[in-house]
């Protein structure tokens, strides 16, 4: 694929361009080789996996917009830097796993089983379907928007304005600026409507996060009416294209390598290492962005204060200094630390939920499809180099095991 590009242009404009979007793994290769890049536009790249893991963790960088030119969509405590990120990241923590609820991702096991089989059931008499609109995309919007308490019935609206968002992303990293009107219109309908839904569970709480959220009075204090429409809207959009890329990547790798769908079936207690494996292997988010606060030396180079930083996560969960036999997928990969879900203040707030969504859909997928072909390989891709995934998985089967 690579080879009909432009070799004049540096790796990272290689990785823009749509005709790489199939496989960038070559050139993730050709960055590990000159570890600490300058682009033309000023910014710098870091790819091998020590550089990454180290400066992703690093308080000299920042996620915040004004620091981070290329990066920032200010969604909520993502974009925001220590003290804030970390009192709003522990106020929303508090309600969605340990210390103080431990069991709450868990519990919802049983649900998101009965939601996976219920999406492959819709399949039956069919012989061709698309993994990403039959499977992919509506499983982890359904189960974010039952966690926040965004009712069912609510659902076709709420989903076209989270599409018409992802849509937007899903346009020319190279002009970060640009965002359609409709895009906009649809953020400014959401956050009004999750206001809704928030003054609604003031002082009449439901078993749902958002109630959780508006009445709890923990250590932090009381969460302002403006941060947690922009902690709702964040776990909303944070919570499905990412999974959603996840599942699709995940049913491409095993029907290009069918031992591993055939291992899954067999075998379907592999699947969380399975999963870790396939957040190294084929991740849905490829890089992040960071702004350096001062003057930073890595891998010999100074990367001076002030400028944007582009942390190549996908490079470096295949970099052969940090994992053997990187372009291989390994079911039961030993050690297994992978970039998938960045690491330090900002790993993935998501990530027991992303992990059992992963498990559940794959394995359910693996067992109840019966004979599932590809039927374009490979599949037409999402433009965005960033969360990166087939826009469409075509896949001819022969039926569904009930
Ligand atoms: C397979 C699915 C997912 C992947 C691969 C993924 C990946 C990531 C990555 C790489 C980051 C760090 C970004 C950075 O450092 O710049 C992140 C942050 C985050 N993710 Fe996920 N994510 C996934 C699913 C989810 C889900 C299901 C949720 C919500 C329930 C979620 C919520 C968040 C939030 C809130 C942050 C920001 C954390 C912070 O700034 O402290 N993610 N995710």
């Amino acid at each position: 694929m690579s080879e009909t590009l432009d070799r004049t242009l540096t790796p990272m404009q290689r990785i823009m361009d749509p005709a790489s979007r199939a496989d960038p793994y070559p050139l993730y290769a050709e960055m590990r080789e000159m570890p600490v890049w300058k682009e033309p536009d000023g910014s710098f790249v870091v790819s091998r996996y020590e550089d990454v893991a180290r400066l992703i963790r690093d308080p000299r960088v920042s996620v915040e917009p004004q620091n981070s030119p290329r990066g920032g969509q200010g969604l909520s405590f993502l974009n925001m830097d220590p003290p804030h990120h970390d009192r709003l990241r522990r106020m929303t923590m508090r309600h969605f796993g340990p210390p103080n609820d431990p069991g709450r991702v868990e519990s919802m096991t049983p649900a998101l089983e009965a939601m996976v089989a219920q999406l492959i059931d819709r399949l039956a008499g069919r012989d061709r379907i698309d993994v990403v609109a039959d499977v992919s995309y509506p499983f982890p919007v359904t189960v974010i928007a039952d966690l926040l308490g965004v009712p069912r019935a609510d659902e076709p609206k709420f989903h076209a304005w989270a599409e018409a968002i992802v849509q937007s992303q899903d346009r020319d990293p190279r002009e970060p600026g640009k965002r359609s009107e409709t895009a906009e219109a649809a953020f400014q309908q959401l956050a009004s409507f999750m206001f809704g839904l928030i003054s609604q569970r003031k002082g009449a709480p439901r078993d749902d996060m958002l109630s959780r959220l508006v009445n709890d009075d923990g250590p932090d204090g009381v969460m302002e009416p403006h941060e947690m429409i922009t902690v709702s809207v964040l776990l909303l959009l944070a919570g499905h294209e990412t999974t959603v890329n996840l599942i699709s990547n995940g049913m491409l790798t095993m029907l290009r390598q069918p031992h591993l769908l055939q291992l899954l079936r067999d075998e379907p207690e592999v699947a969380p290492a399975f999963v870790e494996e396939m957040l190294r292997y084929e991740p849905p988010v490829h890089f992040t962005f960071r702004g350096a606060l001062c003057d930073l030396e890595v891998g010999g180079v100074t990367i001076p204060k002030g400028s944007a930083i582009q942390l190549m996560l996908a490079a470096g969960s295949r970099d052969p200094r940090r994992f053997e036999d990187p372009d291989s997928f390994i079911a039961r990969r030993p050690n297994n630390q992978h970039l998938g879900f960045g690491s330090g203040i900002h790993a993935c707030f998501g990530a027991p939920l992303a992990r059992l969504e992963g498990q559940i859909a794959l394995k359910e997928l693996a067992r109840r499809l019966v004979n599932p072909r590809l039927l374009a390989d490979p599949p037409p891709y999402r433009f965005n180099p960033t969360l990166r995934g087939p826009r469409e998985l075509p896949v001819a089967i022969d039926g569904v095991i009930p």
